[in-house]
């Protein structure tokens, strides 16, 4: 696990992993240093993520106010229990669905629920944080926010990026990554998890991107990709782009059987 420092007010636990034949995938949670702390996202569920560790290191997780879950895929939820244990005054934000998807596997006690649903406002102390829908996302529950103190806005899926080393999927700054290829890893993984957006009304998606333009965010923090500050414009034309980005088509039984065959050990030589 990578932690940065980003500002006073964010830390980023990044967990770079890899995908076959793609690359390395960032999964990254925040914390939000508030007067009332906000962790966003709570990691992978695999048993060696490390989440509560690497959150450790970067505050008293007892001292957490606010879990805010951005959805409830399994690569954002993993350490939400533990850390619900160890924090007694936190509460999951999420939404309805949100609550819905979660009681699948565990429910979530409703005195440990806050719900909140995109255009609401949650207080935090020094700081409100304003809930929004990011254009990009692949699940109903998704909700983001844009900070108005630390001018910094949390998209969960939107404007992640496949990259093709475990160092630029942990770097500190999106800005190592070269240009051409950071634009081609978040078109890839906006086709991938997003692939509704090759068939939605263009100018109903369009339209779901002026509100970001509007907000003007200094820096963007993404689930999957390194830390970005000053570059909204650039990242804003990458998501006009993405329904013009070529379908994305995994590998299928034969070319996993084929995958397969070339990692398995030869016999060794007489
Ligand atoms: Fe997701
Ligand atoms: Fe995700």
């Amino acid at each position: 696990m990578n932690i940065h420092r980003v500002g006073t007010d964010v830390s980023v636990l990044n967990d770079p992993r890899p995908v076959a034949g793609v690359g390395f995938l960032p999964v990254n949670a925040f914390v939000l240093h508030a007067a009332e702390p906000v962790v966003v996202d709570t990691g992978l569920s695999t048993p060696e993520s490390g989440f509560m560790d690497a959150l450790g290191s970067v505050l008293d997780p007892a001292d957490v106010r606010w879990i805010w879950l951005t959805h409830p895929d399994r690569d954002h939820t993993g350490g939400m229990f533990a850390l619900l244990e160890a924090a007694p005054q936190a509460r999951v934000v999420t939404n309805f669905v949100g609550l819905g998807i979660l009681a699948t596997e565990r429910p979530l006690p409703l005195d440990r629920v806050f719900l909140l649903n995109p255009g609401q406002t949650l207080d935090v102390g020094d700081r409100k944080l304003h809930a929004f829908r990011p254009p990009l996302y692949d699940s109903p529950a998704t909700v983001g926010f844009y900070d108005d103190r630390s001018r910094t806005c949390f998209t969960s899926d939107c404007f992640g990026a496949t990259l093709p080393s475990a160092e630029l999927a942990g770097c500190a700054e999106v800005g190592d990554v070269p240009r051409d290829m950071l634009r081609a890893g978040q078109l890839f993984w906006a086709t991938v998890d997003s692939p509704w957006v090759h068939t939605t009304d263009p100018a109903g998606y369009l339209g779901t991107i002026a509100p970001l333009r509007a907000m003007d965010p200094e820096a963007i923090f993404s689930a999957h990709l390194p830390p970005a500050v000053g570059r909204g414009a650039e990242f804003f034309d990458m998501l006009e782009a993405a329904p013009g980005a070529d379908p994305y088509v995994g590998p299928d039984q034969r070319a996993l059987e084929a995958m397969l065959a070339g990692f398995e050990p030869r016999a060794p030589s007489q």
